[in-house]
């Protein structure tokens, strides 16, 4: 065998079906900017918003991001396909030129779904591609789905005894059932009240709303991303995170140091997606965050408990609120967390010694090392 050929094919996929299609690019240039190529072949599956997967490479991402840092995936060039079943990890390729004609493409080994959000993060691609028999970086699909599902989080949190806020879910079919009583519910948590989409991310489609006359709007925001919403009373305190990096084999998960988010200025009343993303002086992250040892070691643990507590594998991010009385409560965990050079996870992993290319490195070996099927 020559050496090329012992060296793992990894499939990096980014873009995809959800409204955080470009922070996936972004995501994907990082992971190619800082990836070994010595140790590792690259293949790049750009994903377009309708959710056709073509071959790309990094000049192509870096040439489309520096026009536009928030560009959408084109449907240029070959189409990827996945061969289902039967050991088969080779691509299909079809030029959209000429559909009749199917080249063979590279043999995958492990692939890297570099997505957030709904069809990327949410179980649906890991699904696909435990249907190819490909194995891959991440939560598995069960994983994925409970920790997209910001209904279906709380319930796995409370039952591994998490403290979580109060809260209530919102489906569709009560809401068009019944307003009122949906109303009277949410109204019994006191405002201000967190109005989310349950499966969204990025803080999209979210509304902090401080009184009943707010909260029609904010159930119609919430509603353009998702038909199920949960509504969360606000809960005061410093936001808190923590990066979860799975363990080999059958050895326990690794926290990193927890970092901190600070909102710096008053018009943006929370974490939205500005401050996540365009803003540059409105949020600030502290790393590590200035904690007392003994709260930063059980925040640690905590984290470890809730990447156990959705079925985590290979990583996640977990967040947390600290409140004035001294309770750490969950917020949420990321199983595709933002990854580029600049995010917290990435930069959590470096201040408790990991380097981005390491942590990259540690992502894809815990993935081929692990077998394919039921685990
Ligand atoms: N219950 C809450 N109390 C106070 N702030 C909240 C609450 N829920 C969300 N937030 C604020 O909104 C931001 C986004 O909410 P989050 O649930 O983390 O959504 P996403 O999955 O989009 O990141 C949080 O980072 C925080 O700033
Ligand atoms: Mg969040």
């Amino acid at each position: 065998m020559t050496l090329s050929s012992q060296k793992p094919t990894v499939a990096l996929l980014c873009g995809g079906r959800s409204s955080e299609h470009s922070i996936s690019l972004i995501t994907a240039r990082g992971v190619l900017g800082a990836i070994d190529y010595e140790k590792y072949n690259v293949v790049t599956i750009g994903i377009t918003r309708d959710g056709r997967w073509f071959l790309t490479d990094e000049d192509f991402l870096n040439r489309l991001l520096e026009e536009n840092a928030l560009a959408d995936f084109p449907a240029e060039g070959k189409q990827v396909f996945l061969p289902l079943g039967g050991g088969d990890n080779r691509l299909r390729l079809i030029d959209s030129k000429d559909e009749t004609h199917v080249e063979m493409g590279p043999a995958i080994d492990v692939v890297f779904p570099l997505l957030h959000g709904p069809f990327g993060e949410d179980g649906t691609v890991q699904g696909l591609l435990e249907m190819a028999d490909l194995r891959y970086v991440g939560c598995g699909v069960a994983s994925s789905a409970i920790g997209m599902d910001k209904h279906f989080m709380k319930v796995a949190f409370e039952a591994a005894g998490l403290e979580v806020g109060p809260y209530e879910v919102i489906t569709h079919r009560q809401w068009v059932q019944n307003p009122g009583q949906a109303r009277e519910r949410i109204q019994a948590l006191g405002y201000p009240v967190f109005v989310k989409p349950a499966r969204a991310g990025s803080s999209f489609g979210i509304t902090k709303v401080n009184s009943a006359e707010q909260l029609d709007a904010a159930i119609e925001e919430a509603h353009k991303y998702d038909p199920k919403l949960v509504i969360e009373a606000g809960i005061l305190g410093r936001e808190i995170e923590c990066a979860v990096l799975d363990g080999h084999r059958s050895a326990n998960p690794l926290a990193s140091h927890p970092g901190e988010i600070v909102m710096m200025d008053r018009e943006h009343s929370f974490y939205d997606f500005e401050s996540k993303y365009v803003s540059k002086t409105s949020a600030e992250t502290r790393c590590p965050a200035d904690l007392p040892t003994d709260v930063a070691q059980q925040l640690r643990e905590l984290a470890v408990e809730a990447f156990l507590a959705v079925d985590g594998e290979g990583l996640c991010r977990a967040d947390f609120f600290y409140t004035e009385d001294g309770h750490l409560v969950i917020n949420e965990v990321n199983t595709m967390p933002g990854f580029t050079p600049i995010s917290m996870y990435k930069t959590m992993w470096e201040n408790t010694g990991v380097s981005y290319a390491q942590l990259i490195d540690e992502l894809i070996t815990l993935a081929l090392e692990r077998p394919l099927g039921l685990r």
